[in-house]
């Protein structure tokens, strides 16, 4: 499934490799993010996605825990028959009967329960001596089994807790039916060579191991959840559970890309594989983040937007020669549109030019030297130049194409009163200028029907995502804005000091790529998924 180009291809041909089963806890432990949040009713969305995505399990929720979250576990169970759902349960009988009542529908299903090992937990937390815990993990395990063959039982906890204990507890649940083993670095804490080593000494000491399946739960505190998931794969687990964008609990959990990508990418190394369908990472990703409100870092790697930007020029020049030179994965085989390049004032003509033919705009040398010049004035005033504001300088410098839309002036009026007011001005491509007015609850609202009024698209505003680019008052912001035109997405960027103005703008952008969608340029929504990769 490797589409890179990999300098080890020879040993991965001739490899057995090892298939790493990947278990989705983006809607249960991914929701306990601090500052994410998703509506009960969207997680179907998300469960979709997840299932184009090819994991292998989805763990919906908590089915206890809420009302909400029980419907939602109910409905992705009847609805997503292709992947295997898990009911999230402590060794309780009441969350057990709701785990089991929430997926009955589904086409395969798993109970997954957990509780604590380490003494300080058993301790200070449930207060339950080792002798008690085993017992309780036994009736549950077996109550459980009744109505759910597929039993995962997680020793929470386990990387602080004593080897011994770990081993006679794993080895009391498999002795009741459990048939996955999960070892949770709960608090991130543990090293890769610990969690290795835990691994590879429960599958070889406890009794049953050899007919279990083990799974690796590791969360991120130390920044380590992604090299203790590989760890515990050399461990011998074959299950690893993630989340998207490695959202969760403080510092989150595992990611699901980057386990996925340092799997595919170094595969001669780990010998192991998944089945993930790479094209669909980054609209997972995009999906989760819009979903649940959750903004990605723009270093994060894989799905960050500077995860394939280069603004060195030496790097520039690399990538243009060959891209291995300074790529060690293929961004469009993860579904994340090729715009490798980073444009900033250090960006020579040759990486502009070559940006601009990506959309189908070819440039002559003399045309050139004009999208040059304001290039440089603008990458001087706010370091980084935007794919929208690229073309827009190249129409204004080829003059052709001229965007069919553009905002001449904006004035909003905003308060602490209810019924912000704007008036927007905009020139249509026959050069004639109106002025719309508009209220609205906020100054966006307002300035979007101003607009809406302007163009008569039929587009729908899909999302606004606002970014400051630096600190201090004078900061510029970033916005991208979404719309869906004709069923396609497209999206237009601009940055300013002024949000309001941004936002403006890059509403504009997207609703003019929207219209001129399958002229000479590409595709709308490619066109417009590459200026939000480019931006920074
Ligand atoms: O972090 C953890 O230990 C968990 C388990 C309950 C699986 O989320
Ligand atoms: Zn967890």
């Amino acid at each position: 499934m490797n589409t890179n180009v990999n300098i080890n291809s020879e040993a991965n041909t001739n490899a057995n490799k090892q298939r790493i089963q990947i278990f989705d806890t983006t809607m249960r432990d991914g929701e306990q993010s601090p500052g994410a949040s998703i509506d009960s009713g969207r997680k179907i969305v998300i469960a979709r996605q997840l299932a184009k995505l090819g994991v292998d399990v989805i763990e919906p929720g908590f089915a206890i825990s809420s009302p909400g979250d029980f419907a939602a576990i109910q409905h992705i169970s009847r609805e997503i028959q292709t992947v295997e759902i898990a009911g999230f349960a402590r060794c309780v009988k009441a969350d057990i009967d709701a785990a089991v009542r929430a997926t009955v529908d589904a086409a395969r299903r798993r109970l997954h329960l957990f509780i604590s090992s380490s003494d300080i937990h058993l301790n200070f937390q449930i207060r339950k001596s080792r002798e008690q815990v085993i017992q309780i993990a036994r009736d549950m395990i077996s109550y459980g089994k009744q109505f759910v063959d597929e039993i995962e039982f997680s020793a929470m906890d386990s990387t602080r807790s004593g080897r011994d204990f770990v081993i006679e507890l794993v080895e009391a649940a498999i002795d009741s039916g459990a048939t996955v083993i999960n070892l949770p670095d709960t608090l991130g804490y543990a090293m890769p060579h610990e969690v290795e080593d835990l691994f590879r000494t429960v599958r070889r000491q406890a009794r049953g191991a050899d007919r279990v399946r083990f799974s690796a739960h590791c969360h991120n505190d130390l920044g380590m959840a992604v090299a203790n998931s590989i760890a515990a794969i050399r461990g011998g687990a074959t299950q690893i559970e993630v989340t998207v964008n490695g959202i969760g609990e403080r510092a989150g959990n595992c990611s699901l890309e980057e386990l996925v990508m340092a799997i595919e990418t170094r595969q001669e190394a780990l010998q192991a594989e998944t089945d993930i369908v790479q094209s669909e990472i980054f609209e997972t990703s995009r999906l989760v983040s819009r979903t649940m409100r959750f903004p990605i870092a723009f270093n994060k790697p894989i799905v960050g937007r500077n995860a394939f930007q280069h603004e060195s020029g030496i790097h520039q020049d690399g990538l243009l020669k060959n891209r291995n030179t300074y790529e060690i994965m293929d961004p469009e085989a993860m579904g994340i549109p090729r715009s490798m390049i980073i444009l900033g004032k250090s960006s020579g003509r040759h990486a502009i030019k070559h940006r601009l033919s990506e959309f189908g705009i070819i440039v002559s040398d003399e045309q050139m030297q004009g999208v040059y010049e304001k290039f440089i004035a603008a990458a001087d005033e706010k370091k980084i130049v935007t794919d929208s504001e690229l073309i827009r300088m190249a129409g204004e410098a080829t003059e052709t194409q001229p965007d069919p839309f553009v905002l001449v002036d904006l004035q909003v009026i905003s308060g602490t009163q209810r019924g912000r007011v704007a008036s927007v001005t905009i020139r249509d491509d026959s050069g004639q200028e109106r002025s719309y007015s508009a209220v609205g609850e906020g100054p966006l609202e307002a300035v979007i029907r101003c607009i809406q009024q302007a163009i008569p698209a039929e587009a729908e505003f899909e999302d606004l995502e606002l970014h400051s680019l630096s600190t201090g008052e004078d900061a510029y912001g970033e916005a991208v804005v979404t719309i869906v035109y004709d069923g396609q997405r497209c999206r237009g960027t601009s940055i300013h000091r002024d949000i309001v103005l941004a936002a403006a703008q890059a509403y504009v952008a997207a609703c003019n790529q929207a219209i001129m969608g399958g002229a000479a340029r590409p595709a709308a929504d490619q066109q417009a998924a590459a200026s939000e990769q480019s931006a920074v």
